[in-house]
């Protein structure tokens, strides 16, 4: 077999999640696709409603892309290295404990993880400096644009950097960390974004 015929583990996989609106137009969850065929009123009040997400088949080290207001949400199943990396990071990031924009961090996540349960990390996937997307880089490896580099993500635009919290660096464009958007969990594997319990 020749070496690019060889499945490559070493690729994370990227789920895209089957999502459900919450609070439904007419009984009960109406299904994504349906919204096309909503009326103007509909369309606006399911755009802006909460999504709730099933992410069991995430593996450790899988990411989830999901929509919630028109913006891709990650969902990030972090292994142990990864939440370490983010452990021995507190010096390389601009706002280690998310003081400057409290907006950015409900109260639940503003934890040394930015998270709820450690394991997962829901953050908005937009770059808090122009809104470019962000690219992942979650292998702990020196990179051109960072030795020593401990896993996170890479905007191309201007060169921010945030890590597996989604914390940025110092001395970047971007001036606030990801935005964890206000969510919680139904299940251990089901989370509502856009609902949380008492909110930020
Ligand atoms: S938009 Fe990300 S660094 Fe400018």
């Amino acid at each position: 077999m020749a070496d690019n015929d060889k499945p490559d583990h070493s690729k994370r996989r990227f789920l895209v999640a089957a999502t459900s609106i919450v609070g439904g137009v007419g009984a009960g969850a109406a299904a994504v696709p349906f919204v096309a065929s909503m009326l103007p009123s509909e369309r606006t009040r399911a755009a802006s409603a909460p999504v709730e997400v099933d992410f069991g088949r995430l593996e450790p080290g899988d990411k989830l892309i999901v929509e919630w207001r028109g913006k891709p949400v990650w969902v990030i199943r972090r292994t142990k290295e990864m939440l370490e990396g983010v452990k021995k990071n507190d010096d390389k990031v601009a706002d280690p404990d998310s003081k400057r924009k409290p907006e950015f961090t409900p109260s639940y996540a503003r934890n040394e993880y930015r998270s709820i349960k450690p394991e997962y990390l829901v953050v908005v996937g937009i770059c808090t400096h122009l809104g470019c997307s962000p690219v992942d880089k979650f292998k702990a490896q020196s990179e051109p644009f960072e030795q020593g580099w401990r896993g996170g993500f890479y905007c191309p635009c201007h060169g921010s950097l945030f890590d597996l919290a989604g914390r940025v660096y110092k001395n970047k464009p971007a001036p606030d960390n990801l935005q964890v958007p206000p969510h919680k969990y139904l299940s251990d594997t089901r989370i509502v974004i856009g609902d949380d319990i008492k909110g930020a």
